[in-house]
């Protein structure tokens, strides 16, 4: 850590004539409490993009590759995870005003009868703002996204499966942040503009805007290219390189391109309106609450307070001590999402003329000392239960909608066994109740470390096995809500037999 500290200290470039952003000696102030923040937050390298009024401001901080030592700049890529999420509302938006319709088109009557939801009130009802808001009700078993596809599925395959997604709750009835919706929201752009989303979010948002660095990741080794920022995980004390998944790889310098135009209502710098205003600037009100926490008669925990008004189309939205904000985080985690956190409110305040309540050190022990967290120990302490035949579990299951689980006997253990799908993988451990188990993921363990808590436990999932006349047809897996995996049956099988052909 102390070597990558010193590295960015020495190439950090602090005057620069355009800068009209920040006032006098702010910008000193600014560049002390986000290099502080990495250092105390463990982050290798951050990069700050800034658009205020005409005037923007890019700076990289630290390093985008720990072995060579490469200083990040304003051009490095850096994988923006969920705010993917974001491009594709502003495609739809752009789609939209070309087909002359609204967020509430209906998904039935853009993509037809080969595509529908678990049933047929939402098959008939659900609208593009539904999927946009995450409020189909519908589960999103992200593992399946964890795991991988296998690369004989297409996108349109998947997508006319999502009719095998299960109910977790009512339609419409509160929010369930749900990827595989993005995902169809992508292929309703593909039949829209009649051509892939990764070439119409290029040649309609990243060339008219002028985004010139900005890339999608194709495979996951693209994220160790030379323009890359690389992917590190802090983890018992030492930066661990990781390779997870995202799709939009973009710099400060396109990302202050981008907010222009979204701030400009779907305006390019250039002045080409590439969307109605009103479409685009509806997808930033809130269409759902986000948490139904209690709410109760109580002094607020920070000195400023940030309310959460709900989640809009693609962006959380938020009061913040009265001012309306937008955002939005990629798969972030612990320490990187804090240091995210801090930051913005810190160059929030400067941006607003208002004394920041952050400053280098409370950056650092946020949320302390306002708010104590005492973690939680989840570590379970079932008893495994002694199995005669473990055997009878092993074999490849299989889903209407998610890769499959190969099974198999974890040595000579009477209770454990071991799982695979796609590139994860882990254990089941038997347990006292007669066929349950307790699946945890141990690989790869960039992939576990986002499911591991403070105490470095792993959250285990239920895995439930069925049978029927004494032998073992298939297994339930418990992730919110029951996914049902079928014995000796395969997702491939279930796609070459019928697009939308059920396992049984
Ligand atoms: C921003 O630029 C526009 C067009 O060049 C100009 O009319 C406007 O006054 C500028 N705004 C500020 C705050 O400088
Ligand atoms: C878009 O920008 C151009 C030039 O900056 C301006 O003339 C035009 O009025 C803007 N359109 C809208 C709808 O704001
Ligand atoms: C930072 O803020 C905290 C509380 O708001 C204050 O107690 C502390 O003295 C400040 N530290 C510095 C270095 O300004
Ligand atoms: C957290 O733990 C400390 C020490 O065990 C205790 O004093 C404190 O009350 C706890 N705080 C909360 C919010 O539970
Ligand atoms: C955390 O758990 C992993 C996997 O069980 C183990 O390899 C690692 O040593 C543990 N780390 C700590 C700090 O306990
Ligand atoms: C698994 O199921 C058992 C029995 O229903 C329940 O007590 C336990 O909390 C569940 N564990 C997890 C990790 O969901
Ligand atoms: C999920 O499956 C388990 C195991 O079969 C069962 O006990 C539980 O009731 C199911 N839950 C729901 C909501 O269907
Ligand atoms: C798929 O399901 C829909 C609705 O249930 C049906 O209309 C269509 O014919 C089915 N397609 C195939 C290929 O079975």
């Amino acid at each position: 850590m102390r070597y990558v500290l010193r590295f960015f200290v020495a190439t950090l470039v602090l005057t620069s004539a355009r800068d009209e952003v920040f006032v006098g000696e702010t910008e000193q102030d600014v560049v002390k409490v986000i290099q502080a923040t990495l250092e105390c937050r463990h982050v290798p390298g951050m990069t700050v993009g800034i658009f205020k009024e005409n005037d923007t401001w890019t700076r990289g901080f630290g390093t985008a590759d720990l072995k060579s030592g490469r200083p990040v700049d304003e051009d490095t890529l850096f994988n923006i995870g969920s705010v993917t999420k974001s491009f594709t509302m502003a495609l739809l938006a752009i789609m939209l005003k070309e087909n002359k319709l609204q967020w509430t088109a209906k998904i039935s009557d853009i993509l037809g009868s080969e595509y529908g939801f678990i049933d047929d009130y939402r098959t008939r009802e659900t609208t593009l703002r539904d999927l946009l808001s995450h409020r189909t009700g519908l589960a999103s078993p992200d593992i399946g996204f964890m795991a991988g596809f296998p690369s004989s599925i297409s996108r349109e395959d998947l997508c006319k499966r999502i009719r095998y997604l299960p109910e977790q709750i009512p339609f419409r009835d509160s929010f369930i942040y749900n990827n595989y919706m993005y995902m169809l929201l992508g292929h309703v752009a593909e039949k829209l503009g009649g051509d892939t989303w990764e070439n119409l979010v290029s040649s309609r948002i990243f060339i008219p805007l002028g985004m010139k660095s900005t890339k999608i990741l194709k495979k996951t080794s693209d994220v160790l290219s030379s323009d890359m920022a690389h992917p590190y995980i802090y983890k018992d004390d030492i930066l661990h390189p990781a390779e997870p998944a995202g799709a939009i790889l973009s710099s400060a310098e396109d990302m202050v391109r981008y907010f222009q135009f979204v701030l400009n209502n779907g305006n390019t710098t250039t002045g080409d309106q590439l969307t109605d205003p009103k479409l685009f600037s509806e997808a930033f009100s809130a269409a759902i609450p986000v948490n139904r926490e209690k709410v109760t008669v109580s002094k607020p925990t920070f000195p400023i307070s940030d309310v959460q008004v709900g989640y809009g189309s693609a962006w959380f939205e938020s009061s913040y001590d009265g001012i309306f904000i937008s955002t939005n985080g990629g798969m972030f985690k612990d320490y990187q999402s804090k240091s995210l956190t801090t930051t913005m409110y810190f160059l929030a305040d400067i941006l607003l003329d208002k004394e920041p309540w952050l400053n280098s050190s409370t950056a650092c022990s946020f949320p302390l000392p306002w708010k104590e967290v005492n973690e939680t120990d989840p570590r379970l302490t079932e008893i495994p239960a002694f199995l005669p035949d473990i055997s009878e579990y092993a074999g490849i299951y299989g889903n209407e909608f998610q890769p499959d689980f190969i099974l198999t006997v974890s040595g000579s253990s009477q209770t454990q066994l071991n799982f695979e799908s796609g590139i994860i993988g882990g254990n089941l451990y038997s347990t006292q109740d007669k066929e349950r188990f307790l699946m945890e993921i141990t690989y790869p363990w960039e992939f576990y470390v986002p499911l591991t808590d403070h105490n470095n436990v792993t959250t285990k999932t239920n895995v439930t096995f069925v049978r029927e006349v004494g032998t073992v047809t298939s297994m339930i897996l418990n992730f919110g809500t029951n996914i049902t995996y079928t014995k000796d049956v395969s997702i491939l099988d279930v796609i070459s037999r019928n697009t939308n052909g059920s396992l049984n």
